[in-house]
């Protein structure tokens, strides 16, 4: 039983989603033998350009990356490619969406996704883009715009949680936040991040592949869940200690910093809830 399903949110619409592959553009899509595969192929290459770009003007912004370069210059040769590759991901999808109107409208993933999706443009266009093209500098317009964007991303999370099928999803998005602090942090904070990130995993695994059996879920999914919530933690805290410590780089502050790190995360998330949408 699904409770953020669109069909649990608009149930006006099921007659609409069950005709839609059988008519333009659903169903010669769904008739092709072709045609779906080829489509998600253009989503995923689309994926890679937005995601690609996002991550290195915002990796940039946090002060790691391509740092030979100043932010505006990301912004001059990247941004193109981030307009682009959203339009693309947006026309395969809804190419996709309409040929299985259904998977869609039942899945509590596809909820999630669109949300992410709704915060993902919101803090591309609101931080990512207006910070690099102004080395790091946002007025307060872009700052509020950041504010809500990271409010409807956590909004998006808290769907995808409660996603029961696809909520594994979100390890995706925890184990891209791990490796970009491990990136991002420096010296000491690295060295003490790295060690207690490794010590968790061992204790993860023991727990799960030694203490407690493969098909022993009443004891398995409240330590894995509570692992989730404290590698969660662990990260956030490493990368409010490491953009504290490292204060205003020549470029942006703690707020761009944070906000950028968000950027990239809202991208993950809604990948994430995009794979998942095939299992749930
Ligand atoms: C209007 C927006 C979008 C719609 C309607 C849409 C729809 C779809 C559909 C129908 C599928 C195929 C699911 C299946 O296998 O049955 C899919 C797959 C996927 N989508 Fe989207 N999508 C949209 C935007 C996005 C965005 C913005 C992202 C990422 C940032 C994304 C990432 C993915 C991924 C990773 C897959 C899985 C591909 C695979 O592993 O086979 N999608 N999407």
């Amino acid at each position: 039983m699904t409770v953020f399903a669109p069909q649990d949110l608009f149930p006006q619409l099921a007659g609409w989603v069950a005709n839609l592959d059988d008519t333009l553009p659903g169903k010669p899509i769904k008739d092709s033998v072709y045609a779906f595969a080829q489509i998600e192929v253009g989503h995923l290459l689309a994926l890679a350009v937005l995601g690609g770009t996002s991550v290195l003007m915002n990796l940039r912004l946090i002060g790691v990356g391509l740092t030979d370069e100043p932010p505006r210059v990301l912004h001059r040769n990247l941004a193109g490619w981030t307009w682009a590759g959203l339009v693309v991901i947006l026309i395969t999808g809804l190419l996709m969406g309409a040929a299985n109107g259904e998977r869609l409208y039942t899945s509590e993933a596809f909820t999630a996704k669109m949300i992410g999706l709704l915060a993902g443009i919101i803090m591309t266009f609101a931080i990512t883009l207006p910070a690099s093209k102004n080395d790091g500098r946002l007025g307060p317009v872009s700052r509020i715009m950041g504010v809500i964007g990271l409010a409807v991303f956590m909004f998006a999370v808290w769907v995808f949680l409660q996603a029961k099928l696809a909520n594994p999803g979100l390890w995706h998005v925890i184990m891209a936040g791990g490796l970009i602090v491990l990136f991002a942090a420096r010296g000491l904070t690295r060295i003490v991040y790295l060690g207690v990130m490794l010590a968790m995993v061992a204790a993860q695994q023991v727990l799960t592949h030694l203490v407690y059996k493969a098909d022993d879920f009443a004891h398995l999914d409240p330590v894995n869940k509570g692992f989730a919530w404290a590698f969660a933690g662990v990260i956030l805290l490493t990368a409010v200690i490491q953009s504290v410590a490292s204060g205003r780089s020549p470029e942006s502050g703690p707020f761009v910093k944070g906000m950028a790190f968000a950027a990239i995360l809202v991208w993950i998330m809604t990948a994430a809830a995009g794979r998942w949408l095939a299992f749930a």
